[in-house]
C-alpha cells in the first residue's frame, strides 16, 4: 500500500474503477490544490526559461533508436501507443474508427516518436465491455475492418519499423460466444464444463465468488435454461472461462499461435492475474503462474516478442515478471500510473517513491510498463487537475523513470473528458482524436462520430497544436526527440535522491556513458531541497527550468510544478 493513500482506497478504486465513484473520488484527489510535504523553506523561482530539446532527434539518435529497437530487447528502448482503434480514425465514413484509418495515421505515430502500438480489442464483440467481451478469438470485428486489413496494417507498421501488439482476453469470454451459448444450455452438453458453473451463487472452491464481480455485487448470474449460476468477474456479459477444463487451456495456447503466427509482435494480457481461482485467493494462483509459463513458453519460439500483463494489483507488479525471463516481459505499474494525480493534488511525492522503490527490485530483465492513464481511468488532463504544467511534469516522469512509457492516444494533445456515456463511465476517456481544428468530424470522420467528442475538440486537435510551439503535442514530440536513442531512459540504473522537501521528486538515472538528474516539483509553488548525496558534474539543465549545485550536498531549485533534467555526465 503506498504511503499517502488513505487506507482502503486502492483495493475500493480498484473493485469499483469502471464506476462513477472512483472516478469521482480520483477526480477530487486530483483536482485539490497542492500543499504540505515541505521540510525546508520555499526557495525562488528559477529565473530561467524553459529549455526545450528540438522537435526532432537528430540522425545519430535515429541511427541509435534502430539499433537498440532490433532483436529481443527492442521492447526495452521503444516507446508504446495504446490505440482505441474505435476512437483513432474512421475510413469509410460510418463514424467508427478502423483499422484502415489507422494504418493512415501511421506517419503521424511515427512522427511523433512511437516505435510499437498496442491495440485495445479488435475482435468480433457484442461490445458489453468495449470489445473486452469477445464473441470470436480468431477474427477481426467487421466494424474495424477485415483479416486482410489487419494484415496489411502489420505490413505498414513493419515497414515504419513500428511493432503491433493486440489485446488477449483470457480471463473469459463474450456471452454471445458460441462456446458460451453452446455452454449454458444444459449440464451434459460437449462445452459443459467450459465455464464455472454452481447450483448456487457461490462455491467454496472459489475464494472469490461472492462478492467478486469488478462491476456489479455478485459474480454470479442465475442460467435459466441449466438452472445453475456462472461466474463472471466482470460484466455478467463476460462468463469466466474455465481453465481446469484441460480443452479450454489448450484452446487459448492455440490461440496465441493463431495471432503469433500472423505476425503480431506480442501481446497485452488483460486481467490475466485471475484466470485459476482456488478457495483462498483468486489472482495469480501457482496454476496461473503455470499458465502464464507456458504462454511464454510458445511466445519464445517466436523470434522478438514481447507479453505485458496487466496486473490485478495496484501496487505491485512484480510477481508477474517471475524469474525475470519465464512470466512477462512487461507489466504495467499503476502505483505511479493510476495515483501521480494524487501526489501532485496532496504536493507529496511518497506515492511515486514507493512505486520506484518497489520497481527497483523487480527482478533482472523485467521491464516496468509506465502509463499516465488508459481507456480504464480518469483522462490524463482531470488527474493533473487540469494544470498543463502538472501534466508536463507527469509525463516527464513517465519518459524519465526506468521502464517503457506507453501513452495512451490522445494524451500527446491532453484529450479532454467527453461527457457521453453509453457503457460506463469509462467512456468519458474513450472519446474520438480530434485531428482538425474544424469541421463536424474533427477529422476524425466524415459522419457523426460514435461516441461525441471531448471537450474542446478544436484546441485539442492535432492541427491547433500543431501550430503552437507551447503546445501538449510539442512538448510530447521534443520530450521523446530527447530520450530517443538514449539507452539510460530504459534500461540504465536509477537512484531515488532523498530531498528532504517532500514536494520534490529527483532521481539520478545512469549507464556506462551518461548520466542524469531529474527532478520534478510537485508543489505550487517554488521549492528548493537538499539531499546528503554525493554528485559531480556539470549540472546543466538540459530539458525543463530550474538550477542544481551538486557536491556533497545537492541542492535542486524548481519552480512552481516545474520540472527539469540536469546532466551530470559526460
Ligand atoms: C481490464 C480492461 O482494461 C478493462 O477495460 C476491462 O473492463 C476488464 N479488464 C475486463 O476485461
Ligand atoms: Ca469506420
Amino acid at each position: 500500500m503506498p504511503r499517502g493513500i488513505e487506507a482502503g482506497t486502492l483495493a475500493s478504486v480498484h473493485r469499483t474503477y469502471a464506476r462513477t465513484a472512483a472516478f469521482a473520488l480520483l477526480t477530487a484527489l486530483a483536482s485539490a490544490p497542492a500543499c504540505g510535504g515541505s521540510d525546508s523553506d520555499a526557495g525562488e523561482a528559477a529565473p530561467a526559461g524553459p529549455v526545450r530539446p528540438p522537435p526532432r532527434p537528430t540522425a545519430e539518435q535515429e541511427a541509435r533508436a534502430s539499433a537498440l529497437l532490433t532483436g529481443p530487447d527492442w521492447y526495452r528502448h521503444a516507446v508504446f501507443y495504446e490505440v482505441n482503434v474505435r476512437s483513432f480514425q474512421d475510413s469509410n465514413g460510418d463514424g467508427i474508427g478502423d483499422l484502415n484509418g489507422l494504418v493512415s495515421r501511421l506517419d503521424y505515430l511515427k512522427g511523433l516518436g512511437v516505435d510499437a502500438l498496442w491495440l485495445m480489442p479488435i475482435m468480433p464483440s457484442p461490445f458489453a465491455d468495449s470489445g473486452y467481451d469477445v464473441a470470436d478469438y480468431r477474427a477481426i470485428d467487421p466494424a474495424y475492418g477485415t483479416m486482410a486489413d489487419f494484415e496489411r496494417l502489420l505490413g505498414e507498421a513493419k515497414a515504419r519499423g513500428m511493432r503491433v501488439l493486440i489485446d488477449l482476453v483470457l480471463n473469459h469470454t463474450s456471452d454471445a460466444h458460441p462456446w458460451f451459448q453452446e455452454s449454458r444450455k444444459d449440464k451434459t452438453n460437449p462445452k459443459a464444463n467450459w465455464y464455472v458453473w454452481s447450483d448456487t451463487p457461490s462455491r467454496a472452491d472459489i475464494g472469490c465468488g461472492t462478492n467478486g464481480s469488478t462491476f456489479g455485487d455478485s459474480a454470479w448470474e442465475l442460467e435459466p435454461a441449466r438452472e445453475q449460476y456462472y461466474f463472471h468477474r466482470f460484466y455478467p456479459g463476460q462468463p469466466d472461462l474455465n481453465y481446469r477444463e484441460p480443452a479450454v487451456a489448450k484452446e487459448m495456447l492455440d490461440t496465441t499461435r493463431f495471432w503469433l503466427d500472423k505476425g503480431v509482435d506480442g501481446f497485452r494480457c488483460d486481467v490475466v492475474g485471475l484466470l485459476y481461482e482456488t478457495a483462498t485467493s483468486c489472482s495469480l494462483v501457482p496454476e496461473t503462474v503455470d499458465y502464464i509459463k507456458s504462454i511464454r513458453q510458445i511466445v519464445d519460439t517466436y523470434p522478438d516478442r514481447a507479453i505485458v500483463a496487466e496486473p490485478v494489483e495496484l501496487t505491485n507488479s512484480t510477481p508477474y515478471f517471475g524469474g525475470g525471463k519465464d512470466m512477462f516481459h512487461m507489466a504495467f505499474d499503476f502505483a505511479y500510473g493510476y495515483f501521480w494525480g494524487i501526489a501532485f493534488a496532496s504536493g507529496d511525492r511518497r506515492i511515486i517513491e514507493d512505486a520506484m522503490n518497489t520497481a527497483s527490485a523487480f527482478p533482472e530483465g523485467a521491464q516496468g510498463a509506465l502509463v499516465i492513464g488508459s481507456h480504464d481511468v480518469l483522462r490524463a488532463w482531470q488527474s493533473a487537475g487540469t494544470d498543463p504544467e502538472r501534466y508536463r511534469g507527469a509525463a516527464l516522469l513517465q519518459m524519465t523513470m526506468r521502464g517503457t512509457p506507453f501513452i495512451y492516444y490522445g494524451e500527446e494533445v491532453a484529450l479532454r473528458p467527453g461527457a457521453a456515456t453509453p457503457i460506463d463511465v469509462r467512456d468519458t476517456a474513450r472519446t474520438p482524436m480530434t485531428w482538425t481544428r474544424d469541421g463536424a468530424g474533427h477529422g476524425f470522420t466524415t459522419a457523426t462520430p460514435w461516441l461525441p467528442f471531448g471537450e474542446a475538440p478544436a484546441e485539442t486537435s492535432v492541427e491547433a497544436e500543431d501550430a503552437d510551439p507551447d503546445s501538449m503535442l510539442s512538448f510530447y514530440r521534443s520530450l521523446l526527440a530527447f530520450r530517443r536513442g538514449h539507452p539510460v531512459w530504459a534500461t540504465g540504473a536509477s537512484r531515488f535522491v532523498p530531498i528532504d522537501d517532500r514536494g520534490i521528486v529527483a532521481f539520478v538515472r545512469e549507464d556506462d556513458e551518461e548520466s542524469y538528474l531529474v527532478a520534478v516539483n510537485l508543489a505550487s509553488e517554488p521549492r528548493e531541497g537538499t539531499a546528503p548525496s554525493a554528485l559531480t558534474g556539470s549540472g546543466r539543465v538540459v530539458l525543463g527550468a530550474g538550477s542544481l549545485a551538486v557536491g556533497e550536498v545537492v541542492t535542486v531549485k524548481l519552480p512552481a510544478n516545474g520540472y527539469a533534467v540536469f546532466q551530470l555526465r559526460p
